[in-house]
């Protein structure tokens, strides 16, 4: 029973120690090449080298390190078994933390407080209270929506869309391409929390930000690839956009030269929205073993059609 674990951002001993806690008899192989690739039957992966995994003769399942597995599909040679996307109760609630920070940094009006600060200058301002702040959240699934029902919950106006009908309580949902305009009219806020698939890919261009209101603030925590990063500039050169905040990114690491890196209203951090833990992450995983072992259906198998 040989788990083959492969990532160069995660840690391995504590991945292989928290499995081990779930499942004792599980064998975890973390070398980049695998010792006994006939004898792996399962693959806990982010980013494999390409073809890895093709050399696993009776590999039965692939779990993906992260909820994002659009990396794992671009594979030609990825074998044909299921491959399960990553649903950890940590990575949710530490994207949840992040899409609330974005949205309370700009709800309490930080980068105004910075930009004074760094002139010195002492201006009050009388604090909105969050019932009067509108976000619009674009992605309703595992992550967005739970990004979506914290806002919610926090007393924010929110407002969510999805490429299916979804129904969220206190939440005002849209879906498909006519939905989206109108779900971004009147927010101050909008969170990108969508997958990559072919119908995201530059999904935030010129159109998009022309449909947003005026002066709100641009959030990107799902994929790079969905941002036309020009477009974006050009919005927030003319104060169409006020402010962006930006986690993924076409080229990451984001290119030393990119202009988002020196631009005076955009804040960059690497990648770091939510991160699947060992602690919550493994469980899940090991469930999904016990599922395997006894013949039962696995949870959270991606649609390879779909991408997610
Ligand atoms: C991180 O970006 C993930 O897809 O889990």
């Amino acid at each position: 029973m040989v788990l083959w674990f492969f990532s160069d951002s995660d840690d391995a001993d504590a991945w292989a120690q928290a499995l081990r806690d779930e499942l004792p008899d599980l064998v975890i192989d973390a070398g980049v090449d695998p010792r006994e690739p006939a004898a792996v039957r399962w693959a806990l992966v982010w980013r494999p080298p390409p073809g890895g995994l093709a050399r696993l003769t009776a590999l039965e399942a692939i779990f993906s390190l992260a909820a994002g597995v659009e990396s794992l599909l671009a594979d030609p040679t990825l074998p044909d078994v299921p491959v399960c996307r990553m649903v950890d109760p940590g990575l949710t609630a530490t994207v949840a933390d992040y899409a609330h920070l974005v949205v309370l940094r700009a709800h309490r009006d930080f980068p105004r407080f910075a930009q004074l600060q760094a002139e010195r200058r002492w201006r009050q301002t009388t604090p909105r209270l969050a019932g009067e702040v509108t976000v619009a959240v674009l992605g309703l699934g595992e992550l967005g929506g739970a990004v979506a029902r914290r806002l919610a919950d926090s007393g924010y106006q929110v407002r969510g869309w999805s490429r299916r009908p979804t129904a969220i309580d206190g939440v005002r949902t849209a879906c498909g391409p006519d939905g989206l305009a109108a779900c971004v009219r009147d927010a101050d806020v909008v969170l990108g929390v969508l997958p990559a698939t072919p119908a995201t890919r530059d999904l935030f261009d010129a159109a998009f930000f022309a449909a947003m209101k005026p002066g709100a603030t641009f959030a990107n925590l799902g994929r790079g690839d969905q941002l036309v990063d020009t477009d974006l500039l050009a919005a927030l050169d003319r104060g169409q956009v006020a402010r962006a905040v930006l986690d993924v990114f076409r080229d990451e690491p984001l290119p030393s030269e990119h202009p988002f890196w020196g631009h005076p209203r955009v804040l960059v951090t690497p990648h770091v929205a939510g991160s699947t833990l060992p602690a919550t992450g493994a469980p899940v995983v090991a469930d999904n073993i016990r599922r395997a072992r006894a013949g039962r259906p696995l949870r959270h198998v991606v649609d390879r059609e779909r991408g997610y």
